[in-house]
């Protein structure tokens, strides 16, 4: 298969935007920071069913890294990306320049209140409006009729949805599953930081959650529950646990047992930070 096209301003989007829109064609976008792999391509195969185009937004957005993260060493291939694209049927790419998205003088934050506080904010707390600010920005680049969100990072797609809702933009969020190698560790562009046995430590993450949500389904109480997680994950190597945490589903509010639930984690391997999240099944 052939390559996608790949523009790289706003008006070259829109441009390719307003023609299949002319001709009646409807339009999927999945937003990346690029660094593909297997996780990213099931969304892009996701967009490609519910819509006629599907457009791949390539952009390492820099507000949504503290000056402490890496920023700087985040992996970017652009070429080894679009052949990964080849592969799907992505129509196009977007891969702005950080001047085009953010000039010279740019002076506005969409900040998120609801599914946005804790969890990854406790940590990270300036990430979900670095992430609001971005995804508002290519939808009213691209204005897409659908986009696809991986549950992946799970807090990101309701912060995401919350946006929309709230804005009224009209586009329709679509949820996918989390892609995972054959022992369960979910697939991230940050474990190409990993050495061996941190590979080996970081493949506990899901197992850990996984026994964790299984006492909650069978009735342990969610703190018991939780702190035997991070018990297990310190005992497993990994260095430092932010917070492993059972939630409600849809508000992520504190997660009551007549509701659907989920149980998300973030913790340290060196200097890799890994997050992962399972389903908490009712019954
Ligand atoms: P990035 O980390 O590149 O992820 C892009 C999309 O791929 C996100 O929706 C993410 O949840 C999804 N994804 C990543 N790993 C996945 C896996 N193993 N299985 C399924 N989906 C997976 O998330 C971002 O970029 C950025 O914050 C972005 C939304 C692009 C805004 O800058």
């Amino acid at each position: 298969m052939s390559q996608p096209d790949v523009v790289d301003s706003v008006a070259a989007l829109r441009a390719r935007i307003r023609d299949w829109r002319r001709d009646g064609l409807r339009v999927a976008m999945v937003p990346t920071m690029g660094a593909l792999h297997e996780g990213h391509l099931s969304l892009i195969r996701i967009a490609c069913e519910k819509a006629e185009r599907c457009v791949v937004s390539i952009f390492v957005n820099p507000t949504q890294f503290a000056p402490s993260e890496d920023l700087d060493k985040y992996p970017r291939q652009l070429t080894r990306d679009l052949d990964m694209l080849a592969t799907v049927k992505a129509d196009l790419a977007f891969t702005p320049t950080v001047g085009a998205m953010y000039p010279a003088g740019f002076a506005t934050k969409i900040s998120v209140g609801g599914p946005s506080a804790g969890l990854e904010s406790d940590f990270r707390p300036t990430f979900f409006e670095g992430v609001a600010t971005v995804v508002a920005k290519l939808f009213l680049q691209a204005t897409p009729d659908y986009a696809v969100f991986g549950e992946k990072d799970y807090q990101q797609l309701c912060v995401v949805r919350q946006l929309c809702h709230d804005l009224d933009l009209p586009v329709e969020i679509i949820g996918a599953p989390t892609i995972r190698d054959a022992h369960g560790l979910a697939m991230s562009s940050r474990n190409a930081y990993l050495d061996e046995a941190e590979l080996a430590v970081a493949r506990q993450l899901n197992v850990i959650l996984r026994k964790a949500a299984a006492a909650l389904a069978s009735g342990a109480h969610r703190d018991d529950a939780t702190a035997e997680a991070r018990r297990a994950l310190t005992a497993a190597g990994f260095q430092k646990v932010d917070y492993v945490e059972a939630r409600e589903s849809l508000t992520l509010a504190p997660w009551r047992r007549d509701r659907a639930g989920r149980l998300l984690a973030a913790a340290w391997l060196g200097k890799t930070r890994l997050i992962d999240n399972v389903e908490v099944s009712t019954g």
